[in-house]
């Protein structure tokens, strides 16, 4: 059977064919998977999404200086609605897909999606992700980063670290004219290396005038291609790292809460970036 050829570059009839339309033109002609001319940002939208991230950057700052053991995550909420609303932004989860919360805020098992609670305290030795996203004048950015709550295990300690280094990895395997699937194989590589697994079900994304926008990054070797980068494409990488195994289940309680299913621990970092014609650059400093 013939493969079908997924066309989403499409060249205005009259227009003469620009540079980067041949290039990409020739890539769909061999069967691969090319953006749609909404995921390639403009310079003006580029700085929309930078600006967006640099108050979801001072919202995770503050998170730093003031997470500590015996803090709620209902607390870590407040902070973020408050220092986002302050700065004249939006925090993005609010009220997304029925999301009752401003931020994510996952521990130890917990793989992402955490909801804050009152009831929920910081303890000694908890690792913690709190992902944040906001939205400025309609442009979107998100990331997210571990929070080590005084000291923790050798093995928690490690798995924190790994999982950054997978999102370092991954940013180095990004190039432009190169593939999306090359960053989860370079991610996957390091975290078996390591020990770890890559959770499979959640992947990173396009982002920037919506909260999830295509591709689908996904954080492990699929050995497919995926789709072409682009310079101006706008999204994130988000490896959620394993102590355990790869598989994870949906809390049925409240329909987001994603937890492994060992319960062994797990690890995230974000950022949201830019290609570039030399290679990704991080909008979520
Ligand atoms: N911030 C998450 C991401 O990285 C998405 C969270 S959706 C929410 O894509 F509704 F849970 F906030
Ligand atoms: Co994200």
């Amino acid at each position: 059977m013939k493969k079908a050829i997924c066309r989403n570059w499409f060249v205005p009839q009259g227009l003469p064919l620009t540079e980067m339309d041949k290039r990409i033109l020739s890539f769909q002609n061999r069967g691969e998977i090319v953006p749609t001319r909404a995921l390639i940002k403009t310079p003006e939208q580029i700085e929309g999404i930078r600006r967006s991230g640099v108050i979801n950057t001072g919202v995770l700052d503050l998170v730093e200086r003031e997470i500590h053991a015996g803090m709620t995550t209902a607390e870590i909420d407040r902070l973020v609605y408050d220092y986002t609303t302050s700065h004249g932004a939006i925090p993005a989860p609010l009220g997304y897909e029925g999301y009752p919360k401003s931020v994510c805020t996952s521990i130890n098992e917990v793989v992402c999606h955490g909801i804050p609670s009152e009831d929920e305290v910081l303890e000694e030795g908890d690792i913690v992700n709190v992902d944040v996203s906001t939205i400025l004048d309609g442009f979107y950015s998100d990331a997210s980063r571990m929070f080590i709550i005084g000291q923790t295990t050798p093995e928690k300690e490690k798995l924190v670290r790994v999982a950054r280094e997978c999102l370092e990895v991954g940013i180095k395997a990004a190039k432009p004219w190169g593939f999306v699937g090359d960053i989860g194989k370079a991610i996957a590589r390091h975290a078996h290396k390591n020990g770890f697994s890559v959770v499979r079900d959640l992947c990173g994304h396009g982002v920037g005038l919506e909260f999830h926008e295509e591709p689908e990054v996904e954080h492990w070797n699929t050995r497919r291609n995926g789709m072409l980068l682009v310079p101006g494409m706008v999204f994130t990488i988000e490896p959620m790292i394993n102590m355990g195994t790869w598989e994870v289940f949906i809390d049925e309680e409240d329909g987001w809460t994603v937890v492994t299913e060992d319960e062994l621990p797990s690890a995230q970092w974000e950022h949201t970036f830019v290609m570039t014609e030399h290679g990704l650059e991080i909008l979520t400093h």
